[in-house]
């Protein structure tokens, strides 16, 4: 390309020379000029056509390179986008934990709910996992055309997953409440992206009529439950409502992902 453009610089000098000669009183049909002058310019004018169809050529190179790179980022490689979340069950303790057995799966976005703050210890979050909160949600948003967190994070994630599931988000879900950021995102979600959840509860919150309702009611928009356990539960009481072990969520969830993204043709999601 260089030399292509120092010959039309050359044609350029030549032009000026032509010029210059026409100004010392030859005349374009001089037998000089025109031995020298017309094959170049017939010459140099294909020069250039040439140069334009280069130009066009490593245009649509370059067009398909970046397409290329596009449909790659959108294969394999690209580790699924994970929003985990939290709401105000006891069972929040784990969350720290669970973020860490995600961490080297997923790329992951993290929102909790004010409740789940008294239960997760700010020192069990893994270095770069951000923290959504309701103050997120209302400080990042002052005018019209500024984005609405819950709408980014909606749009953001390959997939949810809600561990623990407090009885109340439980409720709000199934009935279509959207009272803070974490339900708002819930409410906003595309559920043919995965959504799971991990109930915890007392066991008797567990075993009111209300949870087999709100169950039934998320199964039908597609929600996957990981069951809870029976175990002896925080408050002392024993029976079943414990959230599952953050390993059984963590393999439960990358299974079925990865093998809906093998079917999907390597796309992640
Ligand atoms: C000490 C304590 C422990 C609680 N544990 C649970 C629990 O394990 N599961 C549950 O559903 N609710 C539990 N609750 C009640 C929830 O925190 C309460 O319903 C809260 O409003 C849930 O809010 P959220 O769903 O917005 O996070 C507990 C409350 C307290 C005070």
């Amino acid at each position: 390309m260089f030399l292509l453009r120092f010959f039309c610089d050359l044609h350029l000098q030549y032009t000026l020379l032509f010029c210059y000669t026409r100004f010392r009183g030859a005349r374009f049909c001089d037998a000089p000029v025109q031995v020298i002058w017309i094959p170049y310019y017939c010459f140099s004018a294909s020069l250039r056509r040439f140069i334009v169809l280069i130009d066009q050529v490593m245009d649509f190179a370059e067009s398909m390179i970046s397409e290329q790179e596009v449909v790659k980022d959108n294969l394999g490689p690209r580790k699924p986008r994970l929003l985990l979340a939290a709401s105000g069950s006891v069972a929040a303790i784990k969350f720290g934990h669970l973020l860490h057995s995600f961490s080297d799966w997923a790329e992951i976005k993290a929102v909790v709910t004010k409740s789940s703050l008294h239960f997760i210890d700010k020192a069990s979050i893994p270095k770069g996992v951000v923290i959504y909160t309701d103050e997120e949600e209302w400080s990042s948003w002052k005018k019209i055309g500024d984005n609405v967190l819950h709408i980014e994070l909606r749009k953001w994630a390959d997939v949810m997953v809600i561990a623990p599931l407090s009885a109340n988000t439980l409720g709000k879900i199934a009935g279509g409440l959207c009272d803070n950021l974490l339900t708002c995102v819930v409410r906003a979600w595309d559920f043919n992206k995965p959504l799971f959840v991990a109930p915890a509860m007392n066991t008797y919150m567990w075993n009111n009529p209300f949870t087999t309702r709100h169950l039934d009611a998320i199964s039908e928009l597609g929600i996957s439950v990981v069951p809870p356990i029976t175990k002896r539960l925080a408050c002392g009481d024993y029976g079943n409502g414990a959230m599952a072990e953050p390993s059984v969520i963590y393999s439960t969830v990358m299974l079925a992902v990865d093998s809906r993204a093998q079917t999907n043709g390597n796309i992640v999601l």
